[in-house]
């Protein structure tokens, strides 16, 4: 069991798969961001209308695949069609929308960890945060380490609670909303996900006495980096995996 004492995540993880220097959420990326010494991927996960978990950044499919309106919408058969690689360049043409399925097999035949943050399409929160968590407790059956599953939704991770207590939740934070460490707390979070600009000495502080480890998104430069180890956060999720090796 993951808890923030029994914490067995390492510190750097490649957003995405590996930010933008491959297809974001392609298994294109996280081969890329593997080959960067990554041992951690960050991916973005919701449903299939026909409840196929798969990973999409947005609601829709035009910016980052050949298909078009809601990704919820379309039976994974389709999805499983489009092109989800030449939008970024030429070379990673025919790379496709992978599953979860296809996530974790990569990632436990790499002995490499996952973060799934849940990101329902818009009324199907709670649904998603189920689906997900009955998915990966089913994937992730018998491994000692499980997927971290985080999202902006408490829904979600309300749904993910009910669903699979057992699997570590982290809620993700673009700001600090009235009541947000309650919140956590209610939803046996293991973690705070903030955006980094929101870390400092009070709110570290605040994380950590309330017993949730503290990990940041989206850090890219090398000052933000420094300021956040000096902070003693625990996780830093970047897009550059090129400029930031992840040792220790
Ligand atoms: O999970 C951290 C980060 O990915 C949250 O923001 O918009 O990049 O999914 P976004
Ligand atoms: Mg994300």
């Amino acid at each position: 069991q993951v808890t923030a004492h029994h914490w067995p995540y390492p510190r750097w993880i490649a957003h995405r798969g590996a930010g933008k220097l491959a297809p974001e959420n392609t298994l294109a990326a996280f081969r890329l961001g593997a080959q960067h010494g990554y041992r951690m991927y960050e991916c973005d996960v919701k449903l299939s209308a026909d409840g196929v978990p798969f990973l999409l950044h947005d609601d829709t499919l035009e910016r980052t695949s050949t298909g078009t309106g809601l990704g919820g919408d379309h039976a994974w058969g389709a999805l499983a069609q489009l092109d989800a690689g030449s939008w970024h360049s030429r070379s990673y043409a025919g790379e496709t929308l992978p599953t979860l399925d296809n996530i974790a097999a990569f990632c436990l035949r790499n002995g490499h960890f996952l973060n799934i943050e849940i990101k329902p399409t818009t009324g199907l929160e709670r649904l998603t945060g189920e689906a997900v968590a009955h998915h990966a407790s089913r994937l992730w059956r018998g491994q000692a380490v499980p997927p971290l599953l985080s999202s902006f939704s408490t829904d979600a991770l309300h749904g993910a609670l009910a669903a699979q207590p057992a699997l570590p939740r982290g809620l993700l934070l673009d700001e600090l909303w009235d009541g947000w460490l309650d919140a956590a707390q209610q939803l046996g979070c293991v973690a705070i996900i903030c955006n980094y600009r929101l870390w400092n000495a009070d709110t570290v502080g605040q994380a950590k006495a309330a017993g949730m480890r503290t990990l940041s998104y989206t850090v890219n430069d090398a000052e933000s980096v420094q300021r956040l180890i000096d902070l003693e956060t625990d996780g830093l999720i970047t897009d550059r995996v090129d400029l930031f090796s992840p040792v220790a």
